[in-house]
């Protein structure tokens, strides 16, 4: 999977929101390139903690980060995310980015399942601070991220409107197959 320049988008919006000393969390770690740029951006003061269900993940995501030890790396699924992230940060967690699909280089036979994309979204509502914001970059070119996207749009839709906010960006082309990268901000 190319890494399009969608992600830079969100790096963009996400670098707007977050700032030293913030919490975030990288829903799913990869290669470990979303999670070093939040901890650029939130510093030694700030917190990133990291979910992937390989060991590949969290092995690559600390051979790409000379950093990594400020990382806290959890090898578990995003799904279970509230119950990995320590209580006192709930509600509190300033930006939360979702790269769905398959490890870049790994197995791609592992992929993100529409079930637990769609609890992990909902836990990570509940643990977002007022002002959070949250990126899904989604590829519904791949089997099984074509209903993953679909779901995901749909449930953006049902989010209550009077506390999430949410925009989506499409690749140069906007077809059905095209990624794109799901904007969410929670404004209560
Ligand atoms: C496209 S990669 C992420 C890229 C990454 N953010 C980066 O910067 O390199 C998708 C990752 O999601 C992971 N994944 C799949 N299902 C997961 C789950 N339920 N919980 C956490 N991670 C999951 C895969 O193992 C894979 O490493």
């Amino acid at each position: 999977m190319q890494r399009i320049s969608l992600i830079n988008i969100a790096h963009q919006h996400i670098s707007e929101s977050l700032k030293s000393g913030d919490i975030a969390i990288d829903a799913t770690l990869g290669n470990g390139h979303d999670a070093l740029y939040l901890k650029s951006l939130v510093g030694a003061t700030g917190l990133v903690f990291g979910f992937d269900i390989q060991l590949a993940a969290i092995a690559a995501t600390q051979s790409n980060n000379e950093d990594a030890t400020e990382l806290t790396l959890i090898h578990a699924s995003h799904a279970l995310m509230a119950e990995n992230i320590p209580v006192q940060h709930h509600g509190h967690i300033n930006a939360i980015m979702f790269n769905l699909g398959y490890l870049p280089g790994g197995d791609k036979s592992i992929i993100t399942q529409t079930d637990t994309t769609l609890c992990a979204l909902n836990a990570a509502t509940a643990l977002l601070a007022a002002d959070g914001i949250m990126t899904i970059m989604a590829y519904p070119g791949h089997a099984g991220g074509d209903l993953e996207t679909a779901q995901i749009e749909h449930w953006c839709e049902h989010l209550n409107n009077s506390h999430f906010s949410y925009q989506i960006i499409y690749s140069t082309v906007t077809s059905a197959t095209a990624p794109r990268l799901f904007i969410l901000r929670k404004t209560l």
